[in-house]
This record gives C-alpha cells, structure tokens and sequence, in this order.
C-alpha cells in the first residue's frame, strides 16, 4: 500500500532530509492522500502545522490549485529552511506558500476565521485537541481538517497506554467521532490519517 505511488525524487529527498533532523515525515501514502483530498475538494486555501522538512507540504501543494497557497508553521527555521528548499526542488515556487516560523498554538489565532479549505495537523501531539478547535474556526463550511498519526504506533487503540501524548490523540478522535458539525474518516494508512468534513 505504502509502495502504490512509488515517490519522485524531490520527495525522497525531503524524505530523507526529515528523517536526518528528526522531522518524521507522513508517509508515502499518506502523502498521497492529502494530495488526493486537496484536489477533490479543489483547495486553494491550506494550513499544514509542521512544516518539517516539506514532505506533507510538497504533497498538499500537488494536489491544490497552480495560484493556491500553502499557509505552513513550523516552530523550527532549520526545519522550514529544509522544506523550502524542498518546494523549489519540486518546481513550487515561493509565491506558492506563505512560511511561518513560530509555535503552533500562538499562530494559529492570528489566521483569519473561515478562509481556509483545509487544516493538515502534524507537530505535537499533545496539543492535537487545540488544533481541531483552531480548524473548525478556520475551516470554510466544506472545509477538510486532517491529523497524521491517528494510530499513534497502536498505542491508541491499546487501553494500557496513558501516556499524554496517546490521550491526546485519542481525545481528537473522540472529539471528532462526537461533532456533529463534521463527518469523520479514519483513513488506515502509515500511521493513521484521520480527517473530517466540516458540514455546511
Ligand atoms: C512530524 S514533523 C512534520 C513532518 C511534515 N508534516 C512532513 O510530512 O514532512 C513535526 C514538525 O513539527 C514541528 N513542531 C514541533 N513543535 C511545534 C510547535 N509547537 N509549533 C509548530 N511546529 C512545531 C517540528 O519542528 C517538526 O518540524
């Protein structure tokens, strides 16, 4: 499954950029499904929280509009250095992503309410209950939110673990299996994609 869209070489460079600096990057399929998402749902407006090195990035801007704009944030400058570094490789110019380096949850309040197509969370776990509450404020009615690593390596799913970081990714499941606002997919690639429509 992780192996159906084998990836090009500007990915596998960013690929192995994340890997070196310890930006774990979505994996191969589920890169392929934000970049199937941001093209079914024509995105021309997208938040990515965790930059990394410009795996997830790449993917969302391959899939979005050829004028739209990635909003990426990522509390790291080496990082974001790293992943500009992999749009341009991948022929997407700097016109296409607004870059901001800062922590998530003081960014995200500055970003204007409803103007946004689709949210990708993918930086703290812990912080993923706070990310939901930021896209539903951000996400225009029809608008995507999506969580890379959902499954969190199984320990979601395995009632012994209560580790901070499991709770907070089983807290956003439960939040968005209970919204009735949105319409929830957990997608099982990688580590878990978990997505919801926010209704109109
Ligand atoms: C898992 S990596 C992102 C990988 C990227 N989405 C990709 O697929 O290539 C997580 C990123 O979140 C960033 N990060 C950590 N804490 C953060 C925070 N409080 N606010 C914003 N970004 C943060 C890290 O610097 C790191 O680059």
């Amino acid at each position: 499954m992780e192996d159906f869209l084998p990836e090009d070489e500007p990915l596998l460079n960013a690929r192995r950029h994340g890997e070196e600096v310890g930006a774990t990057p979505i994996g191969p399929a589920g890169g392929a499904a934000l970049r199937f998402l941001a093209t079914l749902i024509g995105a021309r407006t997208v938040v990515e929280v965790g930059s990394g090195c410009g795996v997830s990035g790449i993917c969302l801007l391959r899939g979005m509009a050829k004028d739209a704009v990635l909003t990426s944030v990522d509390v790291e400058p080496e990082h974001q250095r790293l992943a500009k570094h992999a749009y341009a490789e991948a022929g997407l110019g700097a016109s296409r992503t607004r870059m901001i380096i800062g922590r998530a949850l003081e960014v995200l309040p500055r970003l204007t309410d409803g103007a946004y197509d689709m949210v990708f969370c993918d930086a703290v776990e812990q912080e993923y209950p706070e990310y939901l509450t930021a896209a539903l404020r951000l996400l225009r009615p029809g608008g995507v939110v999506a969580f890379d690593n959902a499954l969190w390596h199984h320990r979601v799913a395995d009632p012994d673990r209560r580790d901070p970081d499991t709770e907070a990714v089983r807290e956003v499941g439960r939040m968005i299996r209970e919204d009735e606002r949105l319409v929830p997919l957990l997608i099982p690639v990688g580590d878990g994609l978990l997505c919801a429509v926010k209704r109109d």
